[in-house]
C-alpha cells in the first residue's frame, strides 16, 4: 500500500498501474465492493459501463442524497471532484474515494473562492444561493445550495423581500430569474460542455427530423432554451423521454445521459445536439470521462485517491447543503 502511496497520486491524479489481463475486472470490482462494504455512486454523464457497475446512478441531487444515507464504509465516486467533495462533507466519517483527482468541473473552476468572497462583499444583505457545482470553499460562503432539479424551488423558498446572489452558472441563473421574476445578482460562470451547443446546427437537425423534440439542460445558453420543448436536470430529461409520447429527441446535454435514455426507451431515437465546432467531441465532459473501469478497479483495490478536507471547512460548508436536502425532502413528500 505504501508503495502506491509513494507513486505521487497527487501529480497524476490516479493510480497508474496496469490490471492483469487475466482478471475479470467487472467481477473483481463486485467482489472488492462486497468485501470492503463499499458503494459505487455514478453520475449520468459517466461511460455506459461505469453506470452499469454502479450501485446507484443519478443526478447531483440524487447522488448527494445517497451519500448522506448510505450504510457503506467506503464511497467510490464515479463523477467529478465537487460531487465527491459533497459526499465527504455529508459523510465525513466515511472514506470517500474518487478514481481520478483530476476529474474537475469547468463551471466550479469559473468561481474562484477569493474572487467570490469579494463579489459577495459588494452585495451585503443578500442571500447566497450556489449551484452544487462549486468547491467546498464556495459552499462555505453560501447560505443554501441548489441543483438543477430543485433550483426553482430553492429560489422560491426565499422570502420575496430578500435579495439573492446566484452562483456560479449564469445560464441556470438567468433561466431561474426568467421564470420566477426574482431580482438576482448572478455570477458570470459557465460550463464548457453546455455553452458549446450550436443553435444553428440544432435547428438544421430539427428540419431533418421534424418529429424530434429538443430537450435541454438549463446550463445551456438562452437561445437553446428558447427552442427547447423541455428543460430540466438530467433526471428530468430522462423522465421526460420515458413519459412523453414522442419517438425522437435531440438531446442538449452531456452525451453520457443517452445511455440511460436508450436503456429506458429502446424503441426511441436519441440524437446528441451538435456543438458549434463540428470537429470536436464537445458533448463529452472531459472531466467526467476521466473515470474508467480500470481506475475504479485500482481505486477499490488500493483505496486511493481519497478525498480529504479540512474539518473546519467541512463544518462551514455542510449547513448550505443540509438546508437544500431538507427542502428537497419536504418537496418530495
Ligand atoms: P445534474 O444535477 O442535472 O445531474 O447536472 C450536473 C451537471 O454537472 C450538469 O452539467
Ligand atoms: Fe461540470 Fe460541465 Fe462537466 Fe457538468 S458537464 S461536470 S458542469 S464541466
Amino acid at each position: 500500500m505504501n508503495i502506491v502511496k509513494n507513486m505521487k497520486i497527487d501529480k497524476k491524479g490516479f493510480i497508474d498501474l496496469d490490471v492483469d489481463r487475466s482478471i475479470d475486472i467487472v467481477e473483481e470490482i463486485k467482489r472488492m465492493r462486497r468485501e470492503k462494504n463499499a458503494v459505487i455512486l455514478a453520475h449520468f454523464y459517466q461511460e455506459g459501463e461505469v453506470q452499469d457497475i454502479a450501485d446507484f446512478v443519478g443526478d447531483s441531487l440524487g447522488l448527494s442524497q445517497q451519500a448522506a444515507e448510505t450504510k457503506a464504509d467506503i464511497i467510490v465516486f464515479a463523477g467529478v471532484h465537487f460531487m465527491a467533495e459533497t459526499a465527504k462533507i455529508l459523510a465525513p466519517e466515511k472514506k470517500v474515494l474518487i478514481p481520478d483527482l483530476q476529474a474537475g468541473c469547468s463551471l466550479a473552476e469559473s468561481c474562484p473562492p477569493d474572487e467570490f468572497a469579494a463579489f459577495k462583499n459588494r452585495y451585503p444583505g443578500h442571500t447566497v444561493i450556489s449551484y452544487v457545482n462549486t468547491t467546498a470553499e464556495i459552499k462555505a460562503l453560501t447560505d443554501i445550495i441548489c441543483t438543477s432539479t430543485n433550483a426553482l424551488e430553492i429560489v422560491r423558498s426565499i422570502p420575496e423581500d430578500e435579495k439573492i446572489i446566484f452562483a456560479p452558472d449564469r445560464n441556470l441563473g438567468n433561466y431561474i430569474r426568467s421564470i420566477t421574476g426574482r431580482e438576482m445578482v448572478i455570477w458570470e460562470g459557465a460550463c464548457h460542455v453546455h455553452e458549446e451547443f450550436s443553435l444553428e446546427r440544432i435547428l438544421e437537425l430539427k428540419k431533418e427530423h421534424i418529429d424530434a423534440k429538443i430537450i435541454a439542460h438549463p446550463e445551456c445558453e438562452k437561445p437553446i432554451l428558447i427552442v427547447a420543448d423541455h428543460i430540466g436536470s438530467t433526471t428530468s430529461l430522462l423522465n421526460f423521454t420515458i413519459n412523453d409520447d414522442g419517438m425522437k429527441y435531440i438531446v442538449a446535454t452531456e452525451s453520457g445521459i443517452l445511455h440511460q435514455m436508450k436503456k429506458a426507451n429502446p424503441q426511441k431515437t436519441f440524437i446528441p445536439a451538435p456543438p458549434k465546432d463540428s470537429t470536436c467531441a464537445c458533448n463529452d465532459c472531459k472531466y467526467m470521462k476521466l473515470i474508467s473501469m480500470k481506475k475504479i478497479y485500482n481505486t477499490l483495490k488500493y483505496e486511493l485517491p481519497e478525498i480529504t478536507l479540512d474539518v473546519k471547512l467541512m463544518d462551514k460548508a455542510r449547513g448550505s447543503i443540509v438546508r437544500m436536502l431538507d427542502i428537497s425532502k419536504r418537496l418530495q413528500k
